[in-house]
């Protein structure tokens, strides 16, 4: 589904140049929940905000469905991050002064549909993630995880085949965040494709696949030294495969 080869990315400040990317490839393919994980100004949001289209890298390919992006103008890189991409973030990012359903709506508002069409298909979306009875309250009158709830149904209220989720449970409590985590695993399984930043190995344990990020550049680990003790058990009655390699 999506390439990326050799990705570098320096930011100048003044006369200073900062590596901030150093080589990073990686693949995704169509299904995958992938976890990328490194702390602090490892460059986490700089590789997500390639993945995503709202940056360009410094150096490297980007290669999307087998088309590279570098070849793209400003309108068709735009054009496709609006269909395929959806974005969460840790701070959730919904505007204040609309109701939850008009958050979700508005981002098939700027694609022009129709008012009626808008509202039934952020309505669904409400449902999905279990907050239609929410739809007329502001943001200020939800909770956390509920606010979270409300910018997933956003991201996703345009059918995007990627998600992308820069820290999504920072701003939660555990478990808050693991009921936000259990709402992408559901929407994992239903078809879509995550991406999810996080430092709490506990989150990112529960994706399919993990990497990270260790000052610009990928480490990679056995998924095993990622797994608390906890999950370890629950999925080794689960997991055929785990137990394989016991
Ligand atoms: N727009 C920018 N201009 C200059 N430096 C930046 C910019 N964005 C990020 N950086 C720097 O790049 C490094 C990596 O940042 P970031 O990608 O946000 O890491 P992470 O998400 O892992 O914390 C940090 O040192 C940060 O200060
Ligand atoms: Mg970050």
């Amino acid at each position: 589904m999506l390439e990326l080869i050799n990705i570098h990315k320096n930011y100048n400040i003044g006369p200073t140049c900062i590596e901030v990317l150093k080589g990073v490839s990686l693949t995704i393919e169509r299904g995958d929940f992938l976890a990328i994980m490194g702390e602090s100004g490892s460059g986490k949001t700089s590789l997500m905000n390639i993945i995503g289209m709202l940056d360009k890298p410094t150096g490297g390919d980007y290669l999307l469905n087998q088309k590279n992006i570098n070849q793209l103008n400003d309108n068709e890189i735009s054009r496709i991050r609006n269909r395929e991409i959806g974005f969460v973030f840790q701070s959730f990012h919904l505007l204040p002064r609309l109701s939850a359903l008009d958050n979700v709506g508005l981002p098939l508002l700027y694609r022009g549909m129709r008012e009626k069409d808008i509202y039934q298909q952020a309505k669904t979306m409400l449902s999905k993630v279990a907050m239609q009875d929410w739809a007329q309250h502001a943001p200020s009158e939800l909770s956390g995880g509920q606010q979270q709830r409300i910018a997933i149904a956003r991201a996703l209220v345009g059918y995007p085949t990627l998600l992308l989720a820069d820290e999504p449970t920072g701003a939660l409590d555990k478990k808050v965040s693991q009921e936000i985590m259990d709402l992408f695993t559901q929407l994992n399984q239903e078809g879509i494709t995550i991406v999810l930043i996080t430092h709490d190995p506990d989150i990112a344990a529960q994706c399919k696949n993990q990497l990270e990020l260790h000052r610009g550049q990928i480490i990679q680990r056995p998924p095993r030294y990622l797994l608390p003790r906890w999950h370890y058990s629950s999925i080794l009655t689960r997991a055929p495969l785990a137990l394989q390699s016991k």
